[in-house]
């Protein structure tokens, strides 16, 4: 037999004008606890669904748009990204149960995006976390969101290679390494902007080094597909110097 759905809950989905579907009540509350702090006006739309997120477009009651990431508590996939926790002070103490696992890497996406805030990434701004929930500023133009460099390329070649390149040394400067860099995780604005940080670690982390010859050799692969060559090994050492 289904379960019926309390009338509050009801009340709750009606508010959104997305499909309701998307909603596990866990984050059907932390949304509405959002709404009631004045933080979310409504969720507009989802802008992706995918296996560990969905991001939906929402709107600030001041009428300002927001990106609204909520991860998804169905985890098999975090733990095999384990070892992305350690190693990082930060989130030594975390129990490793299903829900603790994805909260951490919440809130260590938020994190990573303070930092990024701080040291002038092209990145999205963190504005709010609660639970697995996270709010940002919204990378688009007018009522979208822009294009991930997958589906578009490179828009100014050379220079789009050297604005990324030139954030990646700004973080490993200041000890973060993105862990997850490729095309689909770069949104191309007046500038490319780097997303999703949840696996983002410290240099301090065993495999920081690993990551980030994978992050830059990622991006080299995909500028060399698009015509634009650079030597990974001077790249590196142009970072890390
Ligand atoms: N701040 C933002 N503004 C606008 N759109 C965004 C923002 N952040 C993410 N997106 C959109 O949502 C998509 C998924 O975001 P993200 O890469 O952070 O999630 P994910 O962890 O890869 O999720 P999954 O792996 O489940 O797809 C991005 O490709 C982009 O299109
Ligand atoms: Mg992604």
């Amino acid at each position: 037999m289904t379960k019926k759905p309390l009338k509050e809950d009801h009340q709750l989905k009606e508010r959104f004008k997305t499909e309701s579907e998307v909603f596990d009540r866990e984050a059907l509350l932390d949304l509405s606890k959002l709404m009631k702090k004045g933080v979310l006006q409504s969720v507009d739309y989802p802008v992706s669904t995918g296996k560990e997120a969905n991001v939906f477009r929402a709107t600030t009651p001041d009428g300002k748009y927001v990106a609204v990431k909520i991860y998804k508590n169905e985890t098999a996939p975090f733990f095999r990204k384990m070892d992305y926790l350690e190693g990082d002070p930060r989130f030594e103490r975390i129990k490793h149960n299903d829900r603790d696992i994805v909260r951490a890497f919440a809130r260590k996406e938020f994190k990573n995006l303070e930092i990024c805030e701080r040291i002038g990434i092209h990145s999205p701004k963190p504005y709010f976390l609660i639970n697995r929930v996270l709010v940002m500023s919204f990378l688009g133009e007018g009522e979208l969101p822009y294009p991930t460099m997958n589906m578009v390329g490179p828009l100014h070649g050379e220079s789009d290679l050297d604005s990324i390149l030139a954030d990646v040394r700004k973080m490993y400067k200041e000890s973060l390494v993105h862990a997850d860099l490729s095309e689909y995780n770069i949104m191309m604005g007046d500038v490319p902007y780097l997303i999703d940080f949840g696996q983002g670690v410290i240099t301090r982390h065993p495999h920081a080094e690993r990551f980030l010859e994978r992050d830059v050799a990622i991006i080299l692969k995909f500028f060399h597909r698009n015509g634009v060559d650079r030597d990974l090994k001077k790249t590196l050492d142009a970072i890390r110097c």
